[in-house]
């Protein structure tokens, strides 16, 4: 059986994702986390274990295959609990590369939860920049970010976000050539070869839904700031300015005015190191009502997302439900699930699609089992 070796390697504080940056709304809409309710989602960067925890679930848990990542949770809910609504932007760098505080701030943390950085660099970065900027995903999109402000300029893309007009917004676009300067950048940095064990391990590629990849992420990211609401679009604002607007929306976990419902939340919330299937065997039969599994299923063989939705079966609740995100077109596992007696939605599944602010995922996975 064959997960992915890369994600389990990475131990020590940087991780690989300091934000989730997939859209959270679609997930909380298809989960429908019930207060009292138990859920069991992907930790990642953390954010949607905090949003669904702000919906009321009775217990969640955050379990990630590597401890890199369950390290940055703690980081993340330790702030979030003590520290100011300043501070915690500062030490975040929510706005933009930390501000001065932040240096003091993260040696706090660190000392709160005995947690340290692989190294004296990495923890310097992350004290010039703030948690949300750490992770080795975002510094690859960093580089990207970078390039596309020498092609289009940085004042360009700041015009198309605060452009309310679609019409106007279309005209700017075509103004600055901005298909021109992002095609060459698109696709150098998102080639299906250079992206091999960062979205999918490398053995799928054959299978990637919407290749070239390259071409699908221009396709959605011009319809995003055209067709979309770009000021609203705070997944954008990070992706294309690398932090979230002043006055502008940011994902609810880091708005203050969720802060008192996410304290009252946080101690429902388990972080937990472990690959999803092992730490599903040790829960009891019947508890989970709401699992949400990212895309960790593209990163499992065959054999291994079956034996998965096995365990996801066997500890879920009646009229259980199911959120998963892919890259990949078919696989065994999507038919072994429905033998289980899970059904998927196509129809909503396909307005998720529709209304995804994120976009990259070219699938949804969106399942339940019947209530008995
Ligand atoms: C699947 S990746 C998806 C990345 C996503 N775009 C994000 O920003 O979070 C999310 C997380 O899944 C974790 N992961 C991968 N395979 C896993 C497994 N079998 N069990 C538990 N966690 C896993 C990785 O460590 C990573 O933190």
């Amino acid at each position: 059986l064959q997960t992915d070796g890369g994600f389990s390697d990475i131990t020590e504080l940087p991780p690989v994702h300091s934000e989730v940056l997939e859209d959270e709304e679609p997930i909380r809409a298809w989960l429908r986390a019930s207060p009292g309710g138990v859920g069991v989602s992907i930790a990642s960067g953390g954010d949607n274990v905090f949003h669904l925890a702000l919906d009321g679930l009775g217990k969640i848990y955050g379990v990630d295959i590597s401890p890199a990542q369950i390290a940055l949770c703690r980081l993340k809910s330790t702030a979030l609990m003590a520290f100011s609504e300043s501070e915690i932007a500062s030490l975040m760098g929510i706005y933009g590369p930390a501000t001065e505080g932040c240096a003091a701030l993260l040696g706090k943390v660190l000392e709160a939860t005995g947690l340290g950085f692989a190294s004296e660099g990495a923890l310097a970065f992350a004290e010039a920049n703030g948690l949300l900027r750490i992770g080795a995903f975002e510094q690859m999109v960093a580089a990207v970010r970078e390039q596309i402000h020498e092609a289009v300029g940085e004042d360009t893309v700041r015009l198309l976000i605060a452009e309310p007009d679609p019409g106007r917004r279309r005209g700017l676009w075509e103004q600055h050539s901005v298909t021109d300067g992002l095609t060459p950048i698109f696709r150098t940095f998102f080639d299906e070869e250079v992206l091999a064990g960062i979205f999918t391990p490398k053995r799928f590629q054959p299978i990637l839904a919407c290749s070239p990849f390259a071409d699908h992420l221009l396709r959605v990211v011009t319809s995003l700031v055209l067709d979309g609401d770009p000021g609203q679009n705070y997944y954008l604002h990070r992706w294309a300015l690398g932090g979230y607007l002043p006055a502008g929306p940011v994902p609810p976990y880091l708005d203050p005015a969720n802060l008192p419902a996410l304290r009252e939340a946080m101690p429902r919330i388990e972080w937990v190191v472990s690959e999803l299937a092992g730490f599903l065997a040790q829960l009891p039969t019947g508890e989970v009502n709401c699992f949400n599994l990212s895309n960790v299923l593209d990163w499992c063989d065959d054999e291994y997302a079956c034996l998965t939705w096995q365990e996801i079966t066997r500890v879920a609740a009646p009229g259980a439900r199911l959120f998963a995100r892919t890259f990949l077109y078919d696989r065994p596992h999507q038919e072994h699930a429905q033998k289980l007696g899970w059904f998927r939605d196509p129809a909503a599944e396909g307005s998720c699609l529709a209304k995804e602010r994120v976009g990259y995922y070219p699938g949804y996975e969106l399942w339940s089992r019947a209530s008995d």
